[in-house]
């Protein structure tokens, strides 16, 4: 199984067969996706930025949530994005970019930021880069919903395949501490074993 993990996680998952793969490696894959979409309920959502997109599953949820919403899709594979491509509504995609979420983002600003299953990549100092650079990029009255793996306060409840130096979650108060010094209000709105979602909110 973990070999198995390294080789898919290494290629970036098989894009085709990506989403039957991670439901089977994060049994609550799903819920996770809808919580993010429960936690982007904010009046005014016209432009949403989606960093480590992938294959779009997380863009259509927020979609549904905000049918009238445009996404703009970031990710660091272009195999990952032509899936999401393929997938999601054309005339509500507004840019896919392939791109390092360690480096600068899309031009604001956006009334909402999602990420999923994808910031716990980087490490302490670039999440906390991340997380400034994403305020920057909101409205007033915005919002970040950050979707992850971490490390969970009961051992028993580390259930999500994870590859040392490759997965580098953090524990949820350091994240919460971390978004807090960016400048966000955060607050924990979802939590299961060591998944959690978080909807950090800008000041209006
Ligand atoms: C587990 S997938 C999650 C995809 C999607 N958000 C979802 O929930 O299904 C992680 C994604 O993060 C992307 N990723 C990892 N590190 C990245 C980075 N530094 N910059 C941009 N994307 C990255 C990977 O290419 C992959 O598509």
């Amino acid at each position: 199984m973990a070999e198995d993990w390294l080789e898919r996680t290494q290629f970036h998952f098989t894009p085709d067969t990506y989403l039957d793969e991670i439901r089977g490696e994060v049994p609550n894959y799903d819920t996770l996706q809808r919580e993010v979409a429960e936690a982007s309920a904010i009046e005014g959502v016209q432009r949403v930025l989606d960093l480590g997109a992938g294959t779009g599953a997380t863009s259509r949820a927020v979609l549904e949530r905000h049918p009238s919403a445009f996404l703009f899709l970031v990710d660091a594979s272009a195999e990952m994005l032509a899936v999401a491509r393929r997938q999601l509504p054309a005339d509500r995609v507004e840019t896919i970019d392939v791109g390092d979420m360690r480096d600068e983002l899309p031009d604001g600003p956006f009334d909402l930021v999602v990420s999923a299953l994808a910031v716990h990549h980087l490490d302490g100092a670039e999440k906390r880069t991340l997380f400034g650079r994403v305020r920057g990029r909101l409205r007033p009255g915005g919002r970040f919903v950050l979707a992850d793996v971490v490390v969970p306060d009961d051992p028993a409840d580390a259930i999500t395949p994870l590859i040392p130096g490759y997965d580098k979650p953090d524990r949820v108060d350091d994240l919460l501490n971390s978004l807090t010094a960016a400048g966000f209000d955060p607050s924990l709105t979802w939590s299961v074993k060591d998944l959690v979602v978080i909807a950090a909110d800008v000041e209006a």
